[in-house]
């Protein structure tokens, strides 16, 4: 199979920089856009940056949106440190952004060979549509990390990505596109701990080091929350349904994101009852599958995947 051509549109953070790596692998990587999300812009956008140069690669960084269409910018520092690469040594460069234009530059490059995956809070996609509402129909597809099926990781029912911009996320879930959702049900499948961070470390690869140290922070700031130290791979699982789409199960189902909820504002409702053939009158059938929604992943294969594109040798 040809190499896909995609942009990734992320909020780095860790599992973003990880997709980063797998992406740059396993796909042709034509841009990198960046959105508020686990930390601010800047913060979001030069930790882009430095993945690209952590890959010496020459792929181009677009600046995106400082916030949110609706109200102020959530922020993840709990899990992500308040620079969103917590405990991560700094890699020295001179990158600089390609431009403070990344809609501009996601509405351009637009092709029906182009897959966007979007890790971070929705806005820039939003946004572009907000300009062009046929651009998501124009692309191969849109994979997206964000929502649930079942539990959130803000709220009870709402994920962070589609928390974090809500109206965004109901415009890109509504958009038309070819989509793929893989929400918290699905991406908690696919984990790191500690006897993985430690097999990175042992590895002679930059990337591997990056990855440990990664995991280690990850570990610490999820054990202070939670007692446990584990952390899921969210972001990656968006971009191997594009890269390697046979090892995850997906089902086509509506999905449309709740905007005025007390308690389930940010939450992606799927609907998740039998499609009936004919939606008789009697026998109420599910409304318009709008999505292609991610239920299991082949864990081990996939987790084989990362590790192979953090440079680390299967039997190492
Ligand atoms: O809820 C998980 C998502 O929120 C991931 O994309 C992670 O990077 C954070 O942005
Ligand atoms: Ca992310």
């Amino acid at each position: 199979m040809p190499r896909p051509r995609l942009i990734i549109d992320c909020d780095p953070g860790h599992d973003d920089a990880i997709a980063l790596i797998v992406a740059h692998r396993h796909a042709e990587v034509v841009g990198i856009t960046t959105v508020s999300g686990n930390a601010p812009l800047d913060a979001t956008t030069a930790n882009a940056l430095m993945v690209t140069a952590l890959l010496d690669a020459d792929t181009p960084v677009h600046r995106g949106a400082p916030k949110p269409l609706v109200g102020e910018p959530a922020h993840a520092a709990a899990v992500h440190g308040e620079s969103g690469l917590g405990g991560v040594a700094r890699i020295a460069h001179a990158r600089r952004a390609a431009s403070d234009d990344a809609v501009g530059f996601l509405l351009d490059a637009a092709d029906e060979a182009l897959w966007v995956v979007a890790v971070g809070p929705l806005t820039n996609l939003a946004l572009a549509l907000e300009r062009d509402p046929s651009w998501g129909r124009r692309l191969a597809g849109i994979s997206i990390m964000g929502g649930s099926t079942d539990i959130g990781n803000v709220t009870r029912v709402a994920e962070f990505n589609t928390f974090a911009d809500p109206e965004a996320a109901a415009r890109v879930f509504d958009c038309g596109a070819l989509l793929t959702m893989c929400g918290l049900n699905l991406t908690r499948q696919l984990r790191s701990n500690d006897a993985l961070a430690k097999r990175l470390r042992r590895a002679d690869s930059p990337l591997a080091q990056f990855a440990a140290q990664s995991f280690d922070d990850l570990h610490d700031r999820i054990e202070g929350l939670t007692g446990v130290r584990e952390a899921a791979l969210h972001d990656p699982c968006a971009v191997l349904a594009v890269t390697h789409p046979e090892l995850i199960e997906t089902r086509r189902q509506a999905v449309s994101v709740e905007l005025e909820g007390t308690l389930t504002r940010g939450m992606t409702v799927v609907d998740q009852r039998p499609h009936t053939p004919d939606g008789g009158a009697a026998r109420r059938g599910a409304d318009a599958p709008t999505a292609n929604v991610a239920y299991t992943i082949d864990a081990d294969e996939a987790m084989a995947v990362v590790v192979e594109a953090l440079g680390v040798e299967s039997d190492a």
